[in-house]
């Protein structure tokens, strides 16, 4: 048995929900810990293709348990369409369950994230409109409105009344715009509860029980660590902690439960919305990956900003993260150029920067140093042992895992599911 934290090493889209499915496959458990319908995953399947926000990516095994854990914000609404969509796409869906303890984006969340965000003007932070700051600072401040509550006719009424008083007054004074119904919302959000009341339960029993029963358990983060509220460009990240230590804190596991920690990275890198990202392109090669790669939001459809990979970025994944190994996706986007960069350090007027910097001013200052690698013109789609990739791409592979420290473990080098090199030992984890 194994307990297995799977996370993103950039700014989110790096391909985890490919590589929860491959992993999926001999886990028990699949458990999401942070995070909200802002995640996009995708897992293509034969040839159809499935887009999960707040399912687990192993959903699409009908004999897995899957869990939304304590450190999830959900929006009943959208889980519900989400679930209803699988079935009518004649999905045979695993088993799901909810924490009691996880957080209800409720829609004055929704109507808050895209007035915050205007009101932002040009130091917006490009969020994905869901609601998903707004719950995440409800639930610090101590006013959020957790499962458990919605589930609780007399509490949950008083906490909304509570709520809305104090939003409306927000809207009202602040905003100009018109607040929410007390009547509307609570009917509304009652009818979600009694839909997924069968579905709440304290998933971290649950998750232990099955951890002491030595099943294989896998926590899927979404976003990335570059978008971590700690350790991400702060204030351009997400309100939640997508690196591995978040896995603890929203699924009620403690740490020395957990075996592994494997960390998925785009074999170079994207960010969709706003803040600073050292070796992104804004010219043709850019525009080239984004083509190529279909580098477009899977929540949003916003184009996908696109760049180089930078190894001072893997590095402080590496270190957060505690990564045991490493996941290379979109290998295959890396063909036909007749060189690779690799960004190894930044250059700034204080001197040169080997640590991600914390101040995003300095961020913006810094120049990457890139090394250059030879590339290959080999279409590597249909490769499915590494020794069968061509030289410059093992050469490129093996670069990573020596300026970062950390093994590979799988490569992906299509959407498919059969599109994935297992780099044995490493890449057999159950
Ligand atoms: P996630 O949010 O980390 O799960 O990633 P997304 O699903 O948002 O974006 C990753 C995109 O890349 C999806 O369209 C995947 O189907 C696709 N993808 C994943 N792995 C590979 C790969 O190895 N090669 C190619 N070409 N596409 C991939
Ligand atoms: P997955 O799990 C990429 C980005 C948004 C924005 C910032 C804050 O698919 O990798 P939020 O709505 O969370 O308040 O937005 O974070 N963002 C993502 N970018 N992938 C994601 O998820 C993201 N989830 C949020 O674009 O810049
Ligand atoms: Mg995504």
């Amino acid at each position: 048995m194994s307990v297995i934290v799977l996370i993103g090493t950039q700014w989110g889209d790096e391909g985890k929900g490919k590589i929860t499915d491959y992993l999926a496959k001999r886990a028990d458990l699949v458990v999401r810990y942070q995070g909200g319908n802002n995640a996009g995953h995708t897992v293509v399947v034969g040839d159809e293709e499935f887009k999960l926000h707040l399912i687990p990516s192993g959903i699409l095994y009908p004999e897995k348990i899957c869990i939304i854990g304590n450190g999830v914000v959900v929006d009943p609404a959208e889980l519900i369409q989400e679930l209803d969509s699988l079935s009518d796409r004649g999905v045979n869906t695993g088993i799901l369950y909810i924490s009691d303890r996880a957080h209800v984006v409720m829609p004055y969340h929704r109507l808050l994230d895209s007035l915050e965000e205007r009101r932002r003007g040009n130091n917006k932070i490009g969020t994905t409109n869901r609601g998903i700051g707004p719950a995440y600072k409800d639930k610090t401040a101590r006013t959020g409105i957790r499962m458990a509550d919605l589930l609780d006719p007399p509490r949950f009424a008083a906490v909304l009344k509570e709520n809305l008083n104090e939003k409306n007054e927000i809207f009202d004074r602040i905003y100009g715009v018109k607040g929410f119904e007390f009547e509307e919302v609570y009917e509304e959000y009652r009818g979600y509860g009694r839909r997924l009341e069968k579905l709440v339960q304290d998933t971290s029993v649950f998750i232990n029980e099955s951890i002491a029963n030595e099943d294989n358990v896998l926590f899927e983060g979404a976003q990335g660590t570059l978008l971590d509220i700690d350790y991400g460009t702060y204030p351009y990240v997400t309100s939640s902690h997508p690196v591995a230590g978040g896995a603890c804190l929203g699924s009620g596991v403690g740490p020395t439960k957990i075996d592994k920690v494997i960390g998925v990275c785009k074999a170079y890198t994207t960010r969709v919305g706003e803040g600073p990202f050292p070796t992104e392109d804004t010219g043709k090669f850019g525009e080239q990956l984004r083509e190529k790669g279909r580098e477009f939001g899977t929540t949003t459809g916003r184009p996908r900003r696109c760049g180089w990979l930078d190894a001072v970025v893997l590095n402080h994944a590496a270190r957060i993260n505690g990564l045991d190994f490493l996941a290379i996706t979109k290998l295959d986007v890396m063909s036909g150029l007749k060189t690779i960069k690799i960004c190894t350090s930044y250059l700034h007027n204080s001197g040169e920067i080997r640590h991600f910097p914390a101040n995003i001013g300095v961020l913006g200052e810094c120049e990457p140093v890139y090394e250059e690698l030879p590339g290959w013109q080999e279409d590597i789609t249909n490769i499915k042992d590494f020794n069968d990739l061509p030289l410059a791409a093992q050469k490129y592979l093996a670069r990573i895992s020596e300026l970062s420290g950390v093994p590979v473990a799988l490569i992906g080098v299509g959407t498919k599911r059969d599109q994935i090199i297992v780099c044995k030992p490493h890449g057999e984890f159950y």
